[in-house]
């Protein structure tokens, strides 16, 4: 069968009318699209059409593999152990892929983890560690396997070469409002995770007012999906549906969740982000098929092993672990009104902020301030005095600030003193 037998106008008005593409429909545009013989134009008519009307299983497997076939698949001849990874679909405030790589190499599990970099309010994992002084993102394969051999833990750069399909698809979304819809969500993720060659996946599949998905059901879908992709593909998936109502942590912005980050490696550090990191890496060591109990990986943290592991990550990529981070030119705080709890953070509210500031990018080229960002005080349940600070608001372009405040406009809340606020769980459910 000929590949060019298709036509894009053919498999739009498809899509459009509500029916299902055929799998060399699926194929051609694909391909046609990577090699810019579908025109933006045509795949943005598709990707809405999709958005509208959806893609059933087998629609979306087949664009999963078309995806995976636009470009390389890795694979780690070379090591004696197996590996696993772990991808968030986002959230504020989320650092946890920082300490867990390390953490899990601990326990001989390899971890390659290609990472982006953020767009919008949520974060992305490859600005933060930008603002180490030294560390370079950027590794080739060759590079990527020595240093899974010889540290057990890479976070770099996605390389061209994977799933390019993907990279043209996403940019195009991200400028044509297709980017919050289950199949072309789950397709861009796992076509990426099964290309990069993992043995074993861990999703952490966010849900609340700072991630994709707003609600539970909606998350759920999301996660059964790409736990479906990756177990058709032979990759031990799992998924766990976490809260992103509040942030997670005390801080959302570069270099400040790196010092929170590595608060953590040191034994200490916020308890959700804690809880998560372990939650994640019991998750990921079972999945590759190295059961190990909470306490031993809680030791791992205490006692050291992983902040180890984390120096000689940033090191064999450039990196001076004991550099000082940037610390920003200015800050401002919000300040308690009145004696109270804080009964409500919002993430969203918290994230845009944070991005207002100069952590995040509006554009991909853009550049973004490593020392910007909001560091939190006090978390829903903390009891707080009025005139104390509820957070410090950190920039290097002060004209920033009244944006941010913006943001924050009915993002928090305070109720009065002795209200009993319910801790709410950082994990909600797993999948598997
Ligand atoms: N992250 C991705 O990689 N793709 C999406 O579509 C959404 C989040």
């Amino acid at each position: 069968m000929s590949l060019e037998q298709f036509d894009a106008v053919d498999v739009i008005r498809t899509k459009r009318d509500k029916h299902h593409l055929s799998p060399g429909q699926i194929d051609w545009v694909i391909d046609a699209y990577t090699r810019g013989l579908v025109a933006e134009e045509q795949m943005s008519a598709l990707a809405m059409a999709i958005f509208l009307n959806g893609m059933n299983r087998s629609e979306i497997e087949r664009w999963t593999n078309a995806m995976i076939e636009s470009g390389e698949r890795l694979s780690y001849p070379g090591l004696t152990v197996p590996t696993a990874d772990k991808h968030s679909t986002g959230g504020v405030g989320d650092k946890i892929t920082l300490p867990l790589a390390p953490l899990v190499a601990v326990f001989d599990v390899a971890v390659p983890q290609l990472s982006g970099r953020g767009l919008g309010h949520t974060g992305g994992t490859l600005d933060k560690l930008e603002s180490i002084p030294g560390w370079r993102a950027n590794l080739t394969n060759d590079e990527v396997q020595a240093q899974l051999a010889s540290v057990g833990a890479v976070i770099c750069a996605a390389g061209p070469g994977l799933a390019p399909a993907d990279k043209k698809l996403y940019a195009l979304r991200d400028v044509t409002s297709t980017v919050e819809c289950i199949p072309l969500i789950a397709s861009s993720i796992m076509s990426k995770k099964i290309a990069e060659g993992t043995g074993a996946l861990v999703l952490d599949v966010k849900v609340g007012s700072g991630a994709f998905m707003k609600d539970i059901d909606n998350a759920r879908e999301l996660a059964r999906t790409m736990v479906d992709l990756g177990t058709d593909a032979g990759v031990k998936t799992v998924a766990l549906l976490t809260n992103m109502e509040s942030p997670l942590g005390l801080t959302a912005g570069n270099a400040l969740e790196v010092r929170e980050s590595v608060e953590v490696l040191a034994g200490g550090g916020p308890r959700d982000v804690v809880d998560l990191t372990v939650a994640l890496a019991v998750e990921m060591l079972a999945a590759a098929g190295k059961p190990t109990d909470e306490v031993r990986v809680r030791t791992a943290l205490a006692d050291g092993r992983a902040m180890d592991v984390w120096r000689a990550m940033i090191r064999a990529q450039g990196g001076d672990p004991d550099a000082p981070l940037p610390t920003a030119k200015e800050t401002e705080a919000i300040v308690a009104p009145a004696d109270g709890v804080l009964a409500r953070l919002d993430a969203y509210g918290v994230g845009v902020a944070a991005w207002r500031l100069g952590a995040g990018r509006a554009r991909k080229e853009d550049p973004v301030q490593f020392a910007a960002g909001v560091e939190l005080h006090a978390k829903p349940g903390d009891a707080v005095m009025a005139g104390q600070p509820l957070m410090t608001l950190h920039t290097d372009t002060p004209e920033r600030f009244g944006r941010a405040y913006e943001a924050l406009e009915g993002a928090w809340e305070l109720a009065p003193i002795g209200t009993d606020i319910a801790a709410s769980p950082v994990v909600l459910d797993r999948l598997h």
